[in-house]
C-alpha cells in the first residue's frame, strides 16, 4: 500500500514529474509537454500549453464513455419541497443548447459572463455553458446585494449576465431582478444583455432592450461544440474579500484546475467515479465552484445541488435525510452548520430513521472547526470527521486528511497534513522559518501547484502585494498558526482584516467603508468577535460626527440597514455601538486586535505603542452593553 508520506516525498522529489502523471487522467485536444512555465519573478502557469476544454471533462467525456444514463446532478430543495435528477446525457444537451445560445447572441472565448443565481441546476448550467465556449465565468453569490453585484460588474465588464428571478431563503423569497437592475444601474460597465431563469415563485418582469427569458432565448439555438482553450485560459474568475472594500479577482486557470480536482475526489475526498457526493455550500464560493460543480463531474461522481439549511427546512433532520436518501458517500460541509444540527438537535434525535450507512466520511471546511464540533459529530455520526483547510485563492486543500491515500490519525485542531503541491511552512517577521510548535506566518514556498491563483483579475501588482512580496520565494495565505513535530498544520487566525462568519468569508474593510459613508459617522472599526454558532460576528464602533446629537439607536439601526443594503444580508452585520474615541497606537493606527481580545474575553498585552490607555476601558464598557467583554 501507498503511504501519504510515500506520495507527498514522491512529489517532493520530481514536482512537474508528479503533476504530468496526474494529467494523464484529463481528456485533453493537446496534451501538456511541459508542466510548469515562468512568466516572470514568481510568477507561474501550468499546462499553458495545452489545449482542453472544461466542459467537455465534466459532461461529454462521461456520455462518450457510456456514461450517459449516470446521473450528474441529483437537486434537492426541501424549500420547495422537490428533487430533480439530471443525467449526464441531459446535462450535455442542456448546456450545449444554452452554450449555442450564448455563441449565436455573440458570447466567445475570453468574454466574461456574470452568473447570479441561486442553488439551482441552471446556476452549474450556466457554468458548464461558459466554459463550454471559453467563456470566463463570475458567479456571484446570492446574498450580496446590489453594489457589492455592481462591484464585480465594472471589475469583470461582462458581456453578459445570467441571473435567476429569485432565491429563495427560509420565509422569505429574495427577488434577484431589483438587486440585478440596481447593480447595472449603479455600474459604469454596462452588459449587452441579461438571461433571465424565471423561477415558479417569482415572475419578474423583464426590461425590453435588457433581458432575454432563458427558455425563449434558448429556442432555435444550435447546440456548441466545445471550444479548446489554452490550459492557463482563466476557467472563471471568483471575487473574494480583502482588505478593502474592493474585492479580489481571483483567477483559476482551466488546466490546472481540471488536474488538481480530479486529484483531489479520489485522494482527499474517497470516491470513485459513479459515487454520490455532496458539498452543501453555494455555488457563489469557491467550494460550491470546486466542490459542488467542477470536481464531482470532472471525476465522474453525482454532485447534489442543495437549497436549503442545515436547520430549519424543515428542522435538524435534513442533512440526514439527504445523506441517506441519495446514498451520498462523501459529505462537506462547514462546521458552523454542524453548530446549527447540535444546537437544534444535541441528542442527535432527528437522525433516527435515516440510513446512514453509505456515508464513508464527513468533511469540514470553511472556518477553523473547534474540537467540540468535531467530536459531537464524530460521535452522533460514527463517521471519521475530516477537518481541511484551504481557501478561495488555492481552490483545493493546502492541508487535510488523504483518506483516499492513507488516512491518517486525526488531531482534534488541526486540518492534519500539508497535500502534494503545497510546501508549507511556518515563518517569522522577517520571513525565517520557524522551528515545531513556534507560531508564526503561514506560507508555502512557490510555485504553488495546478489550479491554484495565478494572478488576480487585472490587477497583477495588487496579486505581488497581496500574496507575494511579504515573504519573497512564498505565497503569504493571511492566515497564522504552526506545524506540531508530526508535520501536522495548526490553523489559529488571519493575519489581516477578513473574519469569518458561519463559514462566509468577509472583509471588515468592506464594512468599514460602507459605515464611514454613513453621513453622521466621522470614523468607525470594525472586528470580528467570537460567536458561538457563527464563529464569528462582526461588530461595529462608531464615532459621530461633532454636533451630532440624535439619538445613538437611530444611527446604529440607519448603520445596520446600511451594511444590509449595501454589502447584503450575508455580512449578518447587526451590532454597533457608538463610543467617543477609538484605541489607536501612536501613529494612527486603529488597535482592532486588541479590542477583540477585550470583546473576546482574552488576555492581551497592553501594546507598547498605545496612545491614550484608557479608551480601552471605554471600549470595555461600551462593549458590555452589548453583552460582550463580561470578564
Ligand atoms: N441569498 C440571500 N440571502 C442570504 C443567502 C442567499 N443565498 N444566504 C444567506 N442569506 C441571508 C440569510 O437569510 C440571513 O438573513 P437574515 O439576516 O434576514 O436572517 C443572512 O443572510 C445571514 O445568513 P447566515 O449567516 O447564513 O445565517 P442564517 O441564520 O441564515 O443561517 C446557518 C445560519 C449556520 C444555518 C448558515 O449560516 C449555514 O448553513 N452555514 C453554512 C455555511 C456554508 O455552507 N458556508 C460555505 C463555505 S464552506
Ligand atoms: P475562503 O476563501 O472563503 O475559503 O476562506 C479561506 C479562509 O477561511 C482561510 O484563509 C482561513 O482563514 C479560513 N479557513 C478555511 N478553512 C479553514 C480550516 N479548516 N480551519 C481554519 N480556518 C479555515
Amino acid at each position: 500500500m501507498t503511504t501519504y508520506a510515500e506520495v507527498y516525498a514522491g512529489w517532493k522529489a520530481d514536482p512537474e514529474g508528479f503533476w504530468l502523471q496526474q494529467a494523464e487522467a484529463i481528456d485533453w485536444v493537446r496534451k501538456p509537454q511541459k508542466a510548469l512555465s515562468q512568466r516572470g519573478a514568481h510568477l507561474y502557469d501550468w499546462f499553458a500549453d495545452a489545449q482542453v476544454n472544461t466542459c467537455y471533462n465534466a459532461v461529454d467525456r462521461h456520455v462518450a464513455a457510456g456514461r450517459g444514463e449516470q446521473l450528474a446532478i441529483i437537486h434537492d430543495s426541501p424549500i420547495t419541497n422537490s428533487i430533480e435528477k439530471i443525467t449526464y446525457a441531459e446535462l450535455q444537451q442542456r448546456v450545449a443548447l444554452l452554450a449555442g445560445a450564448l455563441q449565436a447572441r455573440g458570447i466567445e472565448k475570453g468574454d466574461r459572463v456574470i452568473i447570479y443565481m441561486p442553488m439551482i441546476p441552471q446556476a452549474l448550467e450556466a457554468m458548464l455553458a461558459c466554459a463550454r465556449i471559453g467563456a470566463i465565468h463570475s458567479v456571484v453569490f446570492g446574498g450580496f446585494a446590489s453594489h457589492e453585484l455592481a462591484v464585480r460588474i465594472d471589475d469583470a465588464t461582462p458581456k453578459c449576465i445570467i441571473a435567476a428571478s429569485c432565491g429563495l431563503e427560509p420565509g422569505r423569497v429574495v427577488k434577484y431582478k431589483p438587486l440585478l437592475d440596481g447593480a447595472i444601474a449603479e455600474a459604469t460597465h454596462k452588459p449587452e444583455f441579461c438571461v433571465i431563469y424565471q423561477r415558479e415563485q417569482e415572475n419578474a418582469p423583464l426590461t425590453p432592450g435588457q433581458d432575454l427569458d432563458w427558455h425563449s432565448f434558448q429556442q432555435g439555438a444550435s447546440p456548441a461544440d466545445c471550444v479548446p482553450v489554452s490550459g492557463d485560459h482563466p476557467a472563471y474568475i471568483l471575487y473574494t474579500s480583502g482588505t478593502t472594500g474592493q474585492p479580489k479577482g481571483v483567477v483559476r486557470p482551466t488546466a490546472g484546475h481540471l488536474v488538481a480536482l480530479n486529484w483531489s475526489m479520489k485522494n482527499i475526498y474517497n470516491v470513485d467515479p459513479g459515487d454520490v457526493f455532496w458539498a452543501a455550500s453555494d455555488v457563489g464560493w469557491v467550494v460550491g465552484h470546486s466542490y459542488i460543480c467542477y470536481g464531482p463531474l470532472v471525476h465522474g461522481n453525482t454532485t447534489i445541488v442543495f437549497e436549503g439549511k442545515p436547520v430549519g427546512t424543515p428542522d435538524a433532520s435534513t442533512f440526514w435525510r439527504v445523506i441517506s436518501q441519495h446514498n451520498v458517500r462523501s459529505f462537506f460541509t462547514a462546521p458552523t452548520a454542524f453548530r446549527a444540527v447540535k444546537r437544534e438537535d444535541p441528542k442527535a434525535e432527528f437522525m433516527a430513521g435515516h440510513d446512514l450507512s453509505c456515508l464513508r466520511a464527513i468533511y469540514l471546511a470553511g472556518e477553523r472547526a473547534d474540537p467540540d464540533t468535531i467530536e459531537w459529530a464524530q460521535k452522533v455520526t460514527g463517521k471519521p470527521i475530516y477537518d481541511h483547510w484551504w481557501q478561495t485563492e488555492t481552490g483545493w486543500t493546502i492541508a487535510g486528511n488523504p483518506a483516499g491515500i492513507e488516512a491518517l490519525p486525526v488531531k482534534l485542531g488541526s486540518p492534519t497534513v500539508a497535500m502534494p503541491g503545497y510546501d508549507v511552512q511556518i515563518l517569522d517577521e522577517a520571513g525565517h522559518p520557524q522551528a515545531p510548535g513556534t507560531l508564526g506566518a503561514i506560507a508555502v514556498k512557490l510555485p504553488l501547484p495546478p489550479g491554484t491563483l495565478p494572478t488576480l483579475w487585472n490587477a497583477e501588482e495588487r496579486f505581488k502585494k497581496s500574496y507575494l512580496n511579504t515573504f519573497p520565494g512564498y505565497y503569504e495565505t493571511g492566515d497564522a498558526g504552526m506545524i506540531d513535530e508530526d508535520g501536522y498544520l495548526y490553523i489559529m487566525a488571519r493575519t489581516d482584516d477578513v473574519i469569518n462568519v458561519a463559514g462566509h468569508r468577509l472583509s471588515t474593510g468592506a464594512m468599514e467603508e460602507v459605515l464611514a459613508g454613513h453621513p453622521d459617522v466621522a470614523e468607525c472599526a470594525v472586528i470580528g468577535v467570537a460567536d458561538q454558532l457563527k464563529g464569528q460576528m462582526p461588530l461595529g464602533f462608531l464615532c459621530l460626527t461633532k454636533g451630532v446629537n440624535r439619538p445613538h439607536g437611530d444611527i446604529v439601526a440607519e448603520c445596520v440597514k446600511r451594511v444590509r443594503d449595501q454589502i447584503g444580508p450575508v455580512a449578518a452585520f447587526k451590532l454597533a455601538v457608538v463610543v467617543d474615541r477609538l484605541p489607536k497606537t501612536r501613529s494612527g493606527k486603529i488597535l482592532r486586535a486588541t479590542m477583540v481580545k477585550i470583546a473576546d474575553n482574552e488576555a492581551f498585552k497592553m501594546p507598547a505603542t498605545i496612545d491614550d490607555p484608557a479608551i480601552l476601558d471605554e471600549i470595555r464598557e461600551a462593549l458590555q452593553t452589548l453583552g460582550y467583554a463580561k470578564g
